[in-house]
């Protein structure tokens, strides 16, 4: 596993430095929400790993949250479960302790996605969800003109679904999640009709690969004044031209006893 920073946080991103204001800006979309509860089935128990700020979890399901940032789990809503403090490579639970398990918008930062599918599994009886982006459409998104460094650390830390599917070694349904043109989850992604939201420092520190861009031009997801103004300039031009339809591009692969329903 990867040395821990300062508030815990084990993955490739920082979340001491970027995560604080999280919660604010992503925020669970419904229609996901509603692929997510489907992909769960009937399970009672579900761990939730990676859980972040507490998106997505279901409050009618008992759920157990795994997430090692101490900023991340600082921003969980009172209502949900205190996050136990421990990293997918190494969970802390018996075998088959839970009847499903979901890592959304996690496995692309896991030092050893491997280790970690393997131990989701390990400690799961039924399904096993992942939400992720496809590394194979990621730079088909108009950003990569504006902001190709950012997509390209996108696309290389996102595994392949092949690849999450021969880590699980069970059979896997994938299917393509429709982000709405509002959609209120605010990945990098979910912003293809609304460029200027990218202006916003808040916006982007709350999708960690605009950590990784040149550290010339961004420290701690603030960019420095030239390059936000090259970026106003080029997403200026993006603004004047017609939205682009929507797009499908985050997927959900599903493991265990039942596969999931096709979407
Ligand atoms: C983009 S956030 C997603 C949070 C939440 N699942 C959501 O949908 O909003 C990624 C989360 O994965 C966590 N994470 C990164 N590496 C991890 C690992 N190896 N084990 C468990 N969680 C990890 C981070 O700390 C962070 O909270």
């Amino acid at each position: 596993m990867e040395q821990r920073r300062s508030d815990g946080s084990v993955g490739d991103a920082d979340y001491s430095t970027i995560g604080h204001n999280y919660a604010i800006y992503r925020q669970p979309e419904p229609r996901i929400a509603r692929l997510i509860n489907d992909a769960l089935g009937e399970a009672r128990t579900v761990l939730n790993l990676g859980a972040g700020a507490g998106s997505y979890e279901p409050r009618d399901r008992e759920v157990t949250a795994v997430e090692p940032s101490a900023s991340m789990r600082a921003q969980r809503p009172r209502d949900l479960p205190v996050a136990v403090d421990a990293a997918a490579e190494d969970l802390p639970f018996p075998d088959n302790s839970f009847d499903a398990s979901m890592a959304l918008f996690s496995v692309h930062q896991w030092s050893d996605l491997e280790a970690g599918l393997r131990e989701m599994r390990r400690v799961t009886r039924g399904r096993v969800v992942i939400l992720s982006a496809d590394p194979a459409l990621l730079q088909q998104f108009w950003l990569n003109e504006y902001a190709p460094k950012v997509l390209a650390a996108e696309a290389r830390r996102c595994p392949s679904l092949k690849r999450i599917g021969a880590a699980l070694a069970d059979p896997v349904t994938s299917i393509a999640v429709p982000i709405p043109l509002h959609c209120k989850d605010g990945f990098n992604e979910a912003y293809y009709g609304r460029p200027e939201r990218f202006l916003d420092d808040g916006a982007r520190l709350a999708c960690s690969a605009w950590s990784f861009w040149a550290s010339h031009s961004c420290v701690g997801g603030r960019l420095h004044h030239a390059a936000h103004l090259l970026l106003i300039a080029r997403l200026r031009r993006a603004t004047a031209r017609p939205s682009t339809p929507p797009i499908t591009r985050r997927a959900v692969a599903g493991s265990g006893t039942t596969t999931m329903p096709a979407g």
